[in-house]
């Protein structure tokens, strides 16, 4: 069977290889959809839905979606911008995001999807809700008010016997992600800097480690999120 597939993202012909997921597809042709519970190299979770897209007409995650032959997908349309949005919009007022002092301002995803939906201010009410930044562990701040519940630590950090660091506590609204109290002695520095390297947000920070970088020099302070695969220049498989 044909390993290479043709589909077409807002009308775009493009190549993939079959089973590759949407957002990588999308990605290797030069294409990007938004992600942020997603993680290159981490098992797709299909959590935070930013990166929803039209396939074949419905509504669905491109980054649990594998490409198939003539798989038509909706992209960069009104529409499916605005549920993206509008999901920003949630995130802001679900926790308690102050960017202009937090540490990972200009590094941050949230805050780099927000400037790129034009986010001025969230349409629905702020919750303000009470959480503890906690600064228990030796190495880490784990700052709750931040956490978008991604999963993203949960599933990339892990100890040597494979086991996750990071784990769920509580249950509904008040559902946090923090360390395993178990595991939380297998955190190595190394471990620790791969934690705040792969948190979208501000909400896992290595200790005595925050503001280090100038602004004007951050990850998004010139290039917003997403040029550096919208200006690839697209080789076709
Ligand atoms: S990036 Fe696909 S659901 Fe979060």
């Amino acid at each position: 069977m044909n390993k290479i597939v043709k589909f077409s993202i807002d009308g775009v012909e493009c190549l993939a290889t079959r089973g590759q997921f949407v957002v990588d597809a999308a990605k290797e042709n030069g294409i990007y959809i938004p992600t942020l519970c997603n993680y290159p190299g981490v098992k797709p979770k299909g959590g935070c839905r930013i990166c929803t897209v039209k396939i074949n007409g419905k509504l669905m995650t491109a980054c649990t979606s594998p490409v198939s032959e003539g798989m038509q997908i909706e992209n960069n349309a009104n529409e499916i911008n605005e549920i993206r949005k509008a999901i920003v919009e949630l995130l802001f007022v679900e926790g308690n995001h102050f960017c202009p002092a937090c540490e990972k301002s200009g590094n941050c995803e949230l805050q780099a999807l927000a400037y790129r939906f034009h986010v001025m201010a969230p349409r629905f009410p702020f919750s303000f809700p009470i959480r503890k930044v906690d600064a228990s562990h030796p190495k880490i701040i784990k700052e709750q008010n931040r956490c978008v519940l991604c999963k993203r630590c949960i599933r990339a950090i892990k100890d040597y016997k494979g086991r996750s660091i990071f784990a769920y506590s509580k249950r509904g609204n008040r559902v946090e992600v923090g360390v395993d109290s178990k595991l939380g002695k297998e955190l190595t520095d190394e471990l620790a800097q791969k934690a705040m390297d792969i948190c979208p947000v501000g909400s896992i920070l290595v200790k005595e480690k925050g503001f280090y970088q100038p602004i004007g020099t951050r990850k998004y302070d010139k290039n917003p999120i997403g040029s550096d695969i919208e200006n690839l220049v697209v080789s076709k498989p």
